[in-house]
Parts: structure tokens; C-alpha cells; sequence
């Protein structure tokens, strides 16, 4: 390595925090834009920035059109790889494989646009997408960006009310969906879900387009439901549609401290230009290589870098319909990796300690040729150092832990090894990615010294790709994210910057867990729970779990003279499954007598997680009535 590339990263990170302008205005003229933005950074309505206010572009044509009209179209865009699909949902023993070309994704892509157009929808109007890990679900998404439609794509593993919830705040002209989802042990009918959520919600949907799965075919209802196939009888192909590079590309939903979920937007440009300046930088990825994210369209990672990154970048994108393990076997991955070549890797701890799990030598990839790997990414949670280790030893690759929320759209801190590669400190994500200037900050606001903890924030303006605001919500983004600390954007995270400006992530500040690399809010569970008649109140906090990273454990306080705790417990916990959803893995529960609290009635979830993972706990100064929580430990020790 060069003396210049050595100092890469130190000369970019400088740039992009004391000239945003030229560092992203240099950024940006990787793509084509319909019209070039002459002003780089609007701040004039602070704290609401707007990157690249007058340039035009759209960005599934940046993704897609671009790429055939430089000559690339033989190239593969889209691999699907079903592990569940053939017939064997256990076994998956013959994984079923599509692969689309730019010129046919392109193709694909503007035609069900012009169905969607010939359905009414235009520049502006939302659209739900409930899919399971479909190549349509890509097509449908490219879909809207290409007519300035916004995006809402709904996780397949959430229960009719969540969808019901999002219906009603983003109220979209049309939802998109498939009949079923395919997990191991079972189909999930979708088509009965979106039926109970359109029941339950109040926005009135006037169509629904269905893909049927031959695994599970649904019921149409007759004036609402059109096939995917029939939507594209006699239609044209859709061109794609400039829009302004602040008109919003998505929004997407993800758990904060109640049981209504954030709307996050993010735009057609700055995404555009954030995401192609990673691909490179924090990747290492280059146009031709095949790059896989094994996370869901239904999350951030999905969107990023499943979808948008890895086709703005000319890469081959894998999606694959299957799990680590089980799918058949804890040598699923690798033969993806085989199979396809893939040159980047990126997923989630919890899915490599589920192959450990079962595999602890790792000894299945002796039968797989991952020759093409050159890079693990790692994100989602805090990554254990032994996960870290054990994935890089089974793989031979450097594994890159990189930190980022639904929020950022892209990492937060990483080590950029397309940029100039860092040494690795197992526990730390390693560096603030240019753009982001973090810094950690006591409660009342003071910077902190290397090594202290506090919380971690980056100071405004966040870098193009970042949150833009909540859907239909500005007022909850600036009091969620930019009121406790001025002039930053609050993370929720906890952590420490060491003395070489290593970003150490530690846990939330919030009631915000992570469960097998999902997000979920503890508020959420226990508004399902305390809205059950014989519930007084409850508390559910993430308790530690060797696979999953941290699952939620349930307390109940029953009314007085109920009986029936046992069938409060397992009513309580079918009911957040029907009503959250199966990915909540809420399976743990228990009555007690009385929550311990503080003088001021603040349940003291902290202390109770202590006591839950066998870790020490003091006595806190303002608990209101101490033998509640020696009572409530002797329950918990008991489980
Ligand atoms: N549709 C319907 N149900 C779903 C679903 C979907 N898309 N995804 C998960 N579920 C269900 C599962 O079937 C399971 O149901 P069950 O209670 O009947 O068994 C439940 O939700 C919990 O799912 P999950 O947390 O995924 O547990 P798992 O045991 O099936 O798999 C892992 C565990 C670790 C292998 C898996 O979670 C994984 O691969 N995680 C990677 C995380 C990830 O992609 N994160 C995104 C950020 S990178
Ligand atoms: P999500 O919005 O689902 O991506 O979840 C974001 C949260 O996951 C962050 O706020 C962190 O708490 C956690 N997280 C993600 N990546 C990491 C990481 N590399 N290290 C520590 N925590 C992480």
C-alpha cells in the first residue's frame, strides 16, 4: 500500500466534514443526472438539509437503463436463489435459481411500471409492497422508483395489524403482494394477512396486485385483486420518469418507542449518490462483481444493498430465499458463495452463530469452492468478538464489522477497505465513515474523552442517504432525533471513541432491541400485551441469547383475583404473534406481583435486564419499594 492510499481515508474523512459540498458535489457526478444539481447542499431550512435540491435524475434509471445504454445489458443484474422453492420446504435439497441480465431486469422492470401506470399510479403516490424474498419483489420496488411512485415494502414476518398500522399512515393508491412466503417448517399464507390488514385499516385500498406462488395459491377478491400476469396484458413499457433528487424513493418502517412505527423517507439523489460512493469505498466493490446480502427486502439492508447499491454499482445482486441453516444444512451459504461467485458477502452476526451452532468446527465449507470471496460484512448488531473470529477463520477472508441503523441508510462506522483497509479491533465497528461526524456526548451534551462512554451522535447535516425526515411526521423527527442534542443527530446507541478514533457500539439507549438482526420495540410488545383483559400492566425487556443477540422476556402483573397466570402467559404470547408477528420469537413470560419501579413509577427495565443475563446490579438510589425487586429476581432465577 501507497503512502497516499494509506492516508485515504484520513484526507476523505477531513473533506466530507469540513467541505460536505465538494466531497459529495464530487460524488454525485458519478451518476447521470437528467439535469446536474448546481447547488450541492441546501441548508436554508435547517435542520432539514436537502442534498442536491435542483438536480433531476431517476434512480431506476441510474440502477438499470444506464448500465444496457453503456452496453452492459448482457450482463447479470439479479440472481434469485430459492432454497425453498422445488417441492422440499424442509429440505430444500434442489435450490431453484432465476438470473436476469441488466437489458431483462430493465425490460421487466418498465413494463410492470406500465401496469402500474395503466393502474393509476403516478409521481407521488405510495405503494405497498408485502412480499416475500421474490425477484418480483425487485421488480415492483424498481417499479415505482421508475415512475416516482414511493415504495413501502412491508416485512413478510409481521402479522396483519403492523401491516394494517402502515396502510393507515402511508396510505398508498395500491398494494403489491404474493400469495406466500416460504419458511422451513411451513407456508405462510400473505394473502389472508393483507386481507385482515385491509379489514382492520381505515385507508381504503381500491387495488391489490397478486403474485401467485404455485406452493400456496390465494383467493382473489373480485374488483380489488389483479394477477401480477394479467396486470401486464396489453401494456407498454413505462420510460422512466425525472424527478427532483429530494423526491422521496421510500419510506420505510422501522420500530422506535411506541407501537407506531416510524416512517422513514429517503430521496432519489442523495440515496443515489451515497450508496454508489460505498459500493467502492466501504465495499470494495467494483462494476461486474457479484455482490450478496443474505438480509430481506423487507429491511434496510434489503433495500440498500440487496435492491439499490450493488445495480447502481453495475454489480450482480443474489437474492436468496433461505436461511443459514436447516436450508438444507449449515453448508447453505457456502454454496451460494459457490455457486455464484460472490465476491462480497455482507449479513448478520446472528446468522453466522447459527451456523456455529450446528457446525462449531465449520468444517462444512471443506466442501465448497468460496474462492471468489474476498470480503465478509458484518452489521445489524453489536458483533461479538468470537463471531468474528470464527467467521473469518471458516471463510479466509478479512470480516468487516460495520455499524448503521434503518435511519442512516448506509454505515455509520466501518472499516472502508476499499479506501484504505484499517487494522481490526475485534469489538469495534473501527472508523466514522466520511460524512459521518460522530462524536459522544454526556446527558447534558458535553464531548467526551476518548474511551468514556456516552452517547454517540453525529453532527447535522448528516450525509446524503440519510433519513430525510418521517413520513407525514416532521415534527417526530426533530423531536425523536434532533432536540436532545442541538445540532445532532441522536443515534439511540451507546458507545466510546478510543484514543485511535475507534467507534466501540455498545448497546441502546432506548427500548429498542435486536433480535436475530430484527429490530423491535419492547413498547410495541407491550401495548399487545397490556391491551389483554386480565393484564394490569407488563413489562418486556431483551434479555441475552446466544444466537439471536438478545430475545424479548415478558412481565406480567395480573389484575387482582385473577387465577389463570399459566393462560394469561401462553394467551399473551399467542397474541403478540398474531398481532406483532412470528419474527418477535416471543416466546418467554411470566407473572409477578408488582413491577419494580421508581419513586417517580418508571419501570427499572435496566436493572431487571441485569438480573435477566446473570450480571451484577446495584440497588438503584430511587427504586420506590425494594423487596418488589428482590421478588421479582427470585421469579426471574427461577425460570
Ligand atoms: N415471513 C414469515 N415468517 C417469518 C419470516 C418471513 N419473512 N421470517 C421469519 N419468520 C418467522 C420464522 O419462521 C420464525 O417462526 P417460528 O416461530 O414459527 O419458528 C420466526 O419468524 C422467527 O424467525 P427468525 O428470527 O428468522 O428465526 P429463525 O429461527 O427462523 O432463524 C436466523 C434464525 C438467525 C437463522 C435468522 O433469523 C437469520 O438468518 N437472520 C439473519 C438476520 C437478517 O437477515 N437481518 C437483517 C439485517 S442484516
Ligand atoms: P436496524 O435499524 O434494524 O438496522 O438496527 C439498528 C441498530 O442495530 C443500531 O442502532 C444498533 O443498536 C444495532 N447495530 C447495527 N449494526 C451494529 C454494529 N455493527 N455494532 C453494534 N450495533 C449495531
Amino acid at each position: 500500500m501507497g503512502d497516499d492510499q494509506r492516508r485515504a481515508y484520513a484526507a476523505a474523512f477531513e473533506r466530507s466534514t469540513t467541505d460536505p459540498e465538494a466531497f459529495w458535489g464530487d460524488a454525485a457526478r458519478a451518476l447521470r443526472w437528467f439535469e446536474a444539481p448546481r447547488t450541492v447542499l441546501d441548508r436554508s431550512e435547517a435542520p432539514f438539509y436537502r442534498w442536491f435540491p435542483d438536480g433531476r435524475l431517476n434512480t431506476c434509471f441510474e440502477a438499470l437503463d444506464r448500465h444496457v445504454e453503456d452496453g452492459h445489458g448482457d450482463q447479470l443484474a439479479l440472481v434469485h436463489d430459492s432454497a425453498m422453492q422445488g417441492g422440499n420446504l424442509r429440505g430444500g435439497a434442489t435450490p431453484v435459481v432465476t438470473r436476469r441480465s441488466y437489458r431483462e431486469l430493465r425490460d421487466e422492470v418498465a413494463l410492470f411500471a406500465g401496469a402500474l401506470a395503466k393502474l393509476g399510479v403516478t409521481k407521488g403516490d405510495r405503494v405497498i409492497v408485502y412480499m416475500p424474498m421474490v425477484p418480483e419483489a425487485v421488480v415492483a420496488m424498481l417499479a415505482c422508483a421508475r415512475l416516482g411512485a414511493i415504495h413501502s415494502v412491508v416485512f413478510g414476518g409481521f402479522a396483519a395489524h403492523e401491516l394494517a398500522t402502515r396502510i393507515d399512515d402511508a396510505a398508498p393508491k395500491l398494494v403489491i403482494a404474493a400469495s406466500c412466503g416460504l419458511e422451513p417448517t411451513r407456508k405462510v399464507a400473505y394473502k389472508p394477512l393483507l386481507d385482515a390488514a385491509l379489514e382492520e385499516a381505515s385507508h381504503p385500498v381500491e387495488t391489490c396486485v397478486i403474485l401467485q406462488r404455485p406452493e400456496l395459491e390465494a383467493t382473489l377478491v373480485s374488483g380489488r385483486d389483479v394477477l401480477w400476469g394479467d396486470a401486464l396484458a396489453d401494456v407498454e413499457p413505462h420510460p422512466a420518469v425525472p424527478v427532483e433528487s429530494t423526491h422521496p424513493l421510500y419510506i420505510l418502517y422501522t420500530s422506535g418507542t411506541t407501537g407506531q412505527p416510524k416512517g422513514v423517507v429517503r430521496d432519489h439523489g442523495g440515496h443515489a449518490v451515497a450508496l454508489r460512493w460505498s459500493m467502492d469505498n466501504v465495499y470494495g466493490a467494483h462494476p461486474g462483481d457479484v455482490y450478496w446480502a443474505a438480509s430481506d427486502v423487507g429491511w434496510v439492508v434489503g433495500h440498500s444493498y440487496i435492491v439499490y447499491g450493488p445495480l447502481l454499482h453495475r454489480c450482480t445482486t443474489v437474492m436468496y430465499e433461505g436461511k443459514p441453516v436447516g436450508t438444507p444444512d449449515a453448508g447453505a451459504f457456502w454454496r451460494v458463495l459457490e455457486d455464484h461467485r460472490v465476491n462480497v458477502f455482507f449479513t448478520a452476526p446472528t446468522a453466522f452463530r447459527a451456523i456455529k451452532r450446528v457446525d462449531p468446527e465449520g468444517s462444512a465449507v471443506k466442501d465448497y469452492d468460496t474462492s471468489a470471496l474476498r470480503t465478509l460484512f458484518l452489521a445489524g448488531e453489536r458483533c461479538d468478538p468470537d463471531t468474528l473470529a470464527w467467521s473469518g477463520r471458516v471463510l479466509g477472508v478479512p470480516v468487516v464489522d460495520h455499524w448503521w441503523q434503518t435511519e442512516t441508510g448506509w454505515p455509520i462506522a466501518a472499516n472502508l477497505v476499499g479506501l484504505e483497509a484499517m487494522p481490526v479491533k475485534p469489538g469495534s465497528a473501527t472508523v466514522p465513515v466520511p460524512g459521518w461526524d460522530l462524536q459522544v456526548l454526556d446527558d447534558e451534551g458535553l464531548r467526551q474523552p476518548a474511551d468514556v462512554i456516552g452517547n454517540l451522535v453525529a453532527k447535522l447535516p448528516l450525509p446524503p442517504g440519510a433519513l430525510l425526515s418521517l413520513w407525514n411526521a416532521d415534527a417526530r423527527y426533530v423531536e425523536t432525533y434532533l432536540t436532545r442534542f442541538e445540532g445532532y443527530y441522536a443515534t439511540s446507541d451507546a458507545g466510546y471513541i478510543d484514543g485511535d478514533g475507534y467507534v466501540h457500539v455498545m448497546a441502546r439507549t432506548d427500548d429498542v432491541i435486536n433480535v436475530a438482526g430484527h429490530r423491535l420495540s419492547t413498547g410495541a410488545l407491550e401495548e399487545v400485551i397490556a391491551a389483554h383483559p386480565d393484564v394490569a400492566e407488563c413489562a418486556v425487556i431483551g434479555v441475552q441469547d446466544k444466537t439471536k443477540g438478545q430475545l424479548p422476556w415478558g412481565l406480567l402483573v395480573l389484575n387482582a383475583g385473577c387465577a389463570r397466570g399459566d393462560d394469561v402467559v401462553k394467551e399473551a404470547i399467542s397474541e403478540v404473534r398474531a398481532k406483532i408477528g412470528p419474527v418477535a420469537a416471543f416466546k418467554h413470560a411470566v407473572v409477578v406481583d408488582k413491577l419494580p419501579k421508581t419513586r417517580s413509577g418508571k419501570v427499572l427495565r435496566g436493572t431487571l435486564r441485569k438480573m435477566a443475563d446473570g450480571m451484577p446490579w446495584n440497588m438503584p438510589a430511587t427504586i420506590e419499594d425494594e423487596s418488589v425487586l428482590y421478588d421479582v429476581e427470585k421469579v426471574i432465577r427461577a425460570l
